[in-house]
């Protein structure tokens, strides 16, 4: 199977915001160890991120069709953006959310999420394990 992991707005700077949140690794680091962890189970996966939203949402309708699974963490915008819950909303291939924290021992805002109920699920809490688990679940 062939799965995108998209990162949305500030993520490209895991390993340098919040570490105490967010773990020391780079974004790239953490990158290359999903495609070894895809590639050793017999899987693909490419990767997208960006800080603005219309080009998350322009890459999930471009996605639709090409992979069997898209596996993202939209950052902030999983809490307000009705934009990328229409994107998703209006594709057929799966997305799973994933964050690395747990939003729901943090700030108030961060309870809410409005991509899920559009998402086939959602893994939270478990650091960069949250995208490997999140891959997971489209061959278990
Ligand atoms: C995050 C959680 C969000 O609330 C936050 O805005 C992020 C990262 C996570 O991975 O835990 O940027 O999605």
């Amino acid at each position: 199977m062939r799965f995108l992991v998209m990162n949305g707005v500030n993520l490209a700077s895991t390993g340098k915001r919040e570490r105490g949140v967010y773990g020391t690794e780079s974004l790239e680091e953490i990158e290359a160890e999903l495609k070894a962890f895809a590639e050793v189970h017999g899987h693909e996966a490419d990767f997208f991120r960006s800080d603005i939203e219309g080009e998350l949402c322009a890459k999930l309708a471009q996605a639709d069709g090409k992979y069997d699974g898209v596996v993202l963490n939209a950052g902030a915008y999983t809490h307000y953006s009705y934009a990328l819950r229409d994107a998703i909303a209006g594709i057929s291939t799966p997305v799973v959310e994933v964050h690395m924290s747990n939003v729901h021992a943090r700030e108030e805002f961060r309870r809410k999420s409005v991509l899920t109920e559009v998402c086939r699920g959602e893994v939270l809490g478990f650091g960069k394990n949250s995208y490997k688990l999140a891959l997971e679940s489209f061959w278990l």
